[in-house]
């Protein structure tokens, strides 16, 4: 099996090395050539461009920013997926909002290939870690070919759905992820200010049973004031963008989430975007 991985950044860099370490004969190719060149002292074939890798490929992997960069790098007049092999899969593991998803598969059909949505809970240390959950939409069929592969870079495989499904799933979560941020970093806000200490709140807060878990990693790096990207704010700002869009495209409000969304703009406009999304604190403290 030829696999080619495309977009390596703080997730994509990770999960294509763990391919690598399980030998994998692994493609690659990246926007910026620095984390090419580190993949490959560790086996990776570098392509020149998106073309080249996908070429001879069985399965390409995408991990890119969104849905706007994915349609340029693989849907456009000259996007990747015209020059992939009949039959091929192409895995888009990227967060992009279901109805992308759709047009993606509806583009791959039109070029003969096969497409599955495969977004990933977890964050930077799970990547590394191969302890990244898929949600995947598609057929099974499908999915079972790629199993192997996605075991090399995750621990948990749920098979959502057909297409779409994986994607949608991946809002739902996203969508409670920032909500429980914003919460979580305007609470402790509010604590300081009732006289009981940083250290004390972030030591008790994340363990009671109406906090979110995640809440545990994002209080140390408060606790730090160290909010270098896991996954940065801008990236959470635009999964927010695509929730209202997905409600908006189901005639369904949504009220917490759009005030989240203008919350993350905010800090973005304040110079966080390419911080941690845990940088909220932060922002609102000033
Ligand atoms: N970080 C997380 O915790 C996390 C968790 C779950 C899901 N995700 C999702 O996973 C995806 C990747 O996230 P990440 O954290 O790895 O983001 P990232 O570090 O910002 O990497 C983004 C990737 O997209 C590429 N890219 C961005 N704009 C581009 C453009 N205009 N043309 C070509 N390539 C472009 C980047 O290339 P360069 O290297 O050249 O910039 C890089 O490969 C996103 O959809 C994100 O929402 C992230």
């Amino acid at each position: 099996m030829r696999v080619t991985f495309i977009g390596l950044g703080i997730m994509g860099s990770r999960m294509a090395k763990n391919l690598l370490n399980n030998n994998v004969t692994l493609h690659v190719f990246n926007r910026s050539t620095e984390p090419m060149r580190e993949l490959e002292k560790f086996g990776a074939t570098l392509a020149k461009s998106y073309s080249e890798a996908v070429q001879g490929a069985d399965i390409v992997f995408t991990m890119l920013s969104s849905p706007e960069v994915v349609e340029k790098i693989a849907l456009s007049d000259n996007g990747f997926i015209s020059e992939m092999k009949n039959n091929a899969i192409w895995v888009d593991c990227s967060t992009v909002n279901p109805s992308f998803s759709h047009k993606e598969s509806i583009a791959a059909k039109n070029h003969h290939i096969r497409f599955m949505d495969a977004p990933v809970a977890g964050t930077r240390p799970h990547a590394e870690n191969a302890e990244l959950v898929f949600f995947v939409g598609g057929e099974i069929g499908d999915l079972k070919e790629i199993e192997p592969f996605l075991s090399y870079m995750g621990n948990k495989i749920v098979h959502v759905g057909g297409i779409g499904k994986g994607a949608a799933l991946k809002m739902l979560v996203n969508s409670l992820l920032a909500q429980s941020m914003a919460a979580f970093a305007e609470t402790i806000l509010l604590g300081e200010k009732l006289g009981l200490s940083k250290d004390y709140l972030l030591d008790n807060l994340p363990n009671l049973p109406v906090s979110a878990p995640f809440t545990k990693a994002k209080a140390e790096m408060i606790r730090a004031d160290n909010y270098e990207a896991q996954f940065p704010l801008e990236l959470m700002y635009k999964d927010l963008h695509l929730v209202a869009l997905t409600a908006y495209e189901n005639n369904q409000p949504l009220l917490m989430a759009n005030l989240a969304k203008e919350l993350y703009a905010n800090a973005k406009r304040g110079g966080f975007g390419r911080k941690d999304f845990a940088s909220l604190y932060k922002f609102l403290s000033q």
